[in-house]
């Protein structure tokens, strides 16, 4: 079936993104597409409705970009928004001016006119701004819609054309009723039904991957985590055994994670699922070593040089797949400030596989859409809703050598941990939650007899991207609880203590 669909056309705005992602949420299906589309090609799409993003440019410079004005009387609705806003009153014979004054963040606007777009919205609200030229004149037959102080025409547009620009982000969160706008639009404008889910995202991602990848041979490297989970399974519902998965075991997991990946992806859906068990390969490598970036340096080395071996074993293939998301996409375009952590992830694989190209079927998500996909998919909580956990797992959690020992000692104490914040319900307000095994030995009395026995650390944080974070508040009961069973049921831990350092200046993971 034909989905209903919007075209959000890309002037290089750091919000574009988030802007298909509104519509999405608003059940209309849409692509974010470069803005030199032609018009030829905008009507072969046929969308129900156009969105011009935001960008850097200002409508004056010689290499910005612009529109062809014959896409402005195809007679499809159209929004600009902040840039946008600006060429289209450029291209219909508005004026756009510099502002004495760049605009940057919270605004209180007001309507002047009552238009479709502001369908109920009060008459004043914030919005939230970032630009420097705004529209100074209307095109003919184009209406003030509504001002702030500093920018007379913050909305504007022509009821009859179906055709309107707004200055402000309506996506951002900061805009009061940004959403109520966008919905506005696709509903109350462009007149659309919503016929768009994240099962018809599913089912359509998985005809274009059948398409693409049909008698192909396909390769994943699989690491226990959302997103190479979530790709491979999509990967897998389009072309079946074609795909082969590669889960390098580096035996730095914590408990029952090893064994639920290859139960939930070999045993459950069937897929060709290869565990390379490494776990002696990086217990070797590790051994002597304390120093944190040395060890993640050797887990990440260790791992390409594993997962190499087993793609050999494969031989060529013609797609690689990978588990890309958006904030990745973004974060690889940004520079790279201080290294305070190396982080070890799948980025470095490329490099040692024999492929053609490289297939990325989540690259225009969100985090949580990727978690509803996978949902979609039919994957467990167990897997969709993981906690986020560093490439070079446990090894990072243990302070000093790490030793078969240690290891064994933190995955039991880690998982009473996970088991009573799930039992309390904490799981998931709590960002992150994981124990630690210190380096230092403490003395204690167990039973009449003296021990002495390692130091177990409890992290439980709060953030929303990991940049910073709090200590979580976890009630006195519910750690009393954990430090019984832990001190009871795991050998070789005789303290518990609770981290209460935020990030900064701590950061989440201890080393
Ligand atoms: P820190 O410890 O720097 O961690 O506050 C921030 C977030 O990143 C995770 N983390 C990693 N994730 N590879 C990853 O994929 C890594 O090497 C890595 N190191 C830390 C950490 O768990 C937290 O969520």
């Amino acid at each position: 079936m034909q989905h209903e669909r919007v075209l959000v056309l890309d002037f290089g705005g750091q919000y574009n993104q988030l802007i298909a992602r509104r519509v999405r949420d608003l059940k209309v299906y849409c692509d974010l597409k470069p803005c030199d589309m032609t018009v030829e090609e905008i009507r072969a799409y046929d969308p129900i409705g156009i969105i011009f993003t935001g960008g850097p440019n200002s409508v004056y410079d010689a290499v910005s970009p612009r529109i062809d004005p014959a896409v402005l009387s195809l007679g499809i609705p159209v929004l600009g928004i902040c840039y946008g806003c600006q060429l289209i009153a450029f291209t219909l014979g508005g004026k756009v001016e510099h502002a004495v004054q760049s605009e940057y963040g919270k605004r209180e606007f007001s309507f002047i006119r009552r238009s479709p777009l502001s369908e109920g919205i009060p008459e004043k609200s914030v919005c939230w701004m970032s630009h420097t030229d705004h529209v100074t004149r209307v095109p003919d037959g184009f209406e003030v819609l509504a001002s702030t102080e500093s920018c007379p025409v913050t909305v504007y547009g022509s009821r009859e054309k179906k055709i309107y620009g707004v200055q402000f982000h309506p996506e951002v969160v900061h805009s009061q009723y940004g959403n109520t706008m966008l919905e506005n639009f696709l509903y109350e404008v462009c007149g659309a039904k919503g016929d768009w889910t994240m099962g018809g995202f599913v089912e359509e991602q998985v005809a274009a991957l059948r398409q693409k990848l049909a008698g192909k041979k396909v390769l994943c490297a699989m690491s226990g985590g959302v997103d190479s989970a979530v790709a491979a399974t999509l990967v897998h519902r389009a072309v079946g055994s074609s795909l082969t998965c590669v889960f390098v075991d580096h035996g730095l997991l914590r408990k029952g994670e090893s064994e639920e990946v290859m139960s939930v992806f070999r045993d459950r859906l069937g897929m060709n699922l290869v565990r390379a068990d490494a776990g002696e390969r990086f217990l070797t490598a590790l051994a002597g070593v304390s120093e944190p970036e040395t060890k993640r340096k050797i887990i990440g080395a260790e791992f390409i040089r594993v997962f190499e071996q087993e793609a050999k074993k494969i031989g060529a293939v013609d797609f690689l797949v990978q588990g890309t998301i958006y904030p990745d996409v973004i974060e690889s375009g940004k520079d790279k400030s201080a290294v305070i952590k190396s982080h070890h992830n799948v980025g470095g694989l490329p490099s040692v596989v024999d492929f053609k190209e490289i297939v990325e079927p989540l690259r225009d998500l969100f985090k949580d859409e990727v978690r509803r996909v996978g949902t979609e998919l039919g994957l467990p909580d167990s897997v969709v809703q993981r906690q986020p956990f560093p490439g070079p797992g446990l090894a990072i959690r243990i302070m000093g050598e790490v030793t078969r020992e240690k290891l064994q000692t933190l995955r039991d104490a880690d998982f009473i941990f996970r088991e009573e914040v799930a039992k309390a319900g904490l799981n998931r307000e709590i960002w992150q939650y994981f124990a630690v095994i210190t380096n230092s030995k403490t003395v204690g009395v167990q039973g009449d007899f003296r021990t002495y026995e390692n130091v177990i650390a409890l992290r439980a944080v709060t953030s929303v991207d990991a940049m910073t974070a709090d200590w979580a508040r976890i009630p006195y009961d519910v750690l009393e609880t954990i430090s019984t069973r832990i001190t009871n049921e795991v050998p070789h831990a005789n303290r518990i203590v609770y981290d209460i350092t935020s990030k900064p200046p701590a950061t989440i993971e201890w080393e």
